[in-house]
């Protein structure tokens, strides 16, 4: 029987993490159709992706945007349900912990569509964040659960979902960036663009909503990023997601001296700059995974991660928010030496993921 399979997506990473099963989907002849929620929408955060990675675009566009979470999930729950009803696939695919994965899930799950998570079974155990419910109410209706590593898969089945349901496949990300980072070495001219040698810049993320909306919160950040300059002398160069910019503008906050804001560039030029970087200071869950791939230093600017494999192999340290702490972790993480093993997996997970979905298919 030819199956039929639906990827949901709807933000920048879902579209970087979702490529690999999308190639290898396209490649193989298979049937299946995207629906972009269109979460992420500006052309930085959405087309350059598609373009970069050579992805034809979305059968479907909903055209939610940005709105509240409730509005936001709400229109995409409303919307996905009649793409599904009439394409009526087999499987869908989500990914994540975004809302459209959420939405992507709950809309399967109410009409009996078997769901795929890839980079299922994270846990940051904070509930302040939207995303760790997003990640626990999507596992617990999913009927196949691509987990990165071990860990997650021991997680799972401590929340009580079956082994027969668990498959460890490593992250897609790692297939992403295999396929990426020799074009970006070769096409990238963004250091060149911002006048930057290698190794004589750190490069910064912040985006998430308990960082940014939290104005105190933020400028700590911002004081933490300034001691680094300050103490190296190095630039900081800040590719701004657009919720942070709109922040910093809501807070009214001066952005210190030394760290330079850019807008959201593409991946080929965003894998240059971190490759070449001296350390990355983030709070972005799949640049905690590329750094330490890569083999780049990480400090993450959060109190918890849910990438608990990166601080075991010792490519990323947690420093909050603390100034004093950032500078210091930064200090720590820039001599350390980059010999550590990377633990999500070979580059293999998206021809994995579909192949386990094939068999249990024939078999079942
Ligand atoms: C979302 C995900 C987060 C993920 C991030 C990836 C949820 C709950 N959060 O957060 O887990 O890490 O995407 O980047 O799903 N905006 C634009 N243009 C865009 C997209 C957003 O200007 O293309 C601005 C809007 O002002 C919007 C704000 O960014 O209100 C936040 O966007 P939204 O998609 O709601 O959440 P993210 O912070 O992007
Ligand atoms: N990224 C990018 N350009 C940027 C910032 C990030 O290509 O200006 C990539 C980054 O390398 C990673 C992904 O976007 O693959 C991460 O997205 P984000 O940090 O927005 O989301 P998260 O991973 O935290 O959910």
């Amino acid at each position: 029987m030819k199956m039929k399979y639906g990827i949901i997506l709807g933000t920048r990473p879902e579209i970087i993490k979702l490529y690999p099963i999308i190639k290898h989907l396209e490649n193989n002849n298979k049937e299946y159709f995207i629906i972009h929620t269109n979460q992420h929408y500006s052309e930085n955060m959405d087309k350059i992706f598609f373009k970069e990675l050579n992805l034809q675009p979305a059968k479907y566009n909903l055209n939610v945007g940005s709105h509240s979470h409730a509005k936001q999930t709400g229109l995409m729950l409303e919307r996905l349900e009649e793409k599904h009803i009439s394409e009526n696939p087999d499987i869908v695919f989500i990914q994540g912990d975004t809302n459209t994965a959420l939405a992507g899930a709950l809309v399967a799950s109410k009409l009996k569509i078997k769901i795929a998570h890839v980079e299922a079974g994270l846990r940051s155990y904070d509930n302040n964040m939207p995303e760790e419910i997003n990640r626990i109410i999507a596992d617990h209706i999913s009927n196949y659960l691509f987990v990165p590593t071990k860990k997650q898969e021991q997680i799972l089945l401590s929340e009580g979902i079956s082994q027969d349901k668990i498959f460890v496949v490593g992250n897609t990300i790692v297939d992403t960036l295999m396929a990426i980072e020799s074009i970006s070495e070769q096409n990238s001219r963004i250091l060149e663009k911002l006048s930057l040698n290698p190794k004589e810049y750190f490069l910064a993320t912040i985006h998430r909503q308990e960082n940014v909306d939290n104005k105190e919160r933020f400028v700590s950040i911002f004081k933490g990023l300034s001691n680094v300059h300050e103490h190296s002398n190095k630039k900081i160069i800040y590719p701004i997601h657009p919720r942070a910019l709109k922040m910093i503008r809501q807070h009214e906050i001066t952005v210190p001296e030394g760290i330079e804001l850019i807008d959201p560039v593409g991946y080929v030029d965003m894998i240059k700059l971190m490759k070449n970087c001296l350390c990355v200071l983030t709070d972005s869950g799949g640049i905690q995974e590329e750094s330490c791939i890569l083999r780049v230093p990480c400090v993450t600017l959060r109190d918890n991660t849910e990438r608990p494999e990166t601080l075991e192999v010792k490519s990323n340290i947690l420093a909050g928010a603390d100034p004093e702490k950032i500078l210091q972790s930064v200090q720590y993480m820039i001599q350390s030496d980059r010999n550590w093993k990377n633990p999500f997996g070979e580059g293999d997970s998206g021809p994995k993921i579909i192949d386990m979905i094939e068999n249990i298919w024939r078999v079942g």
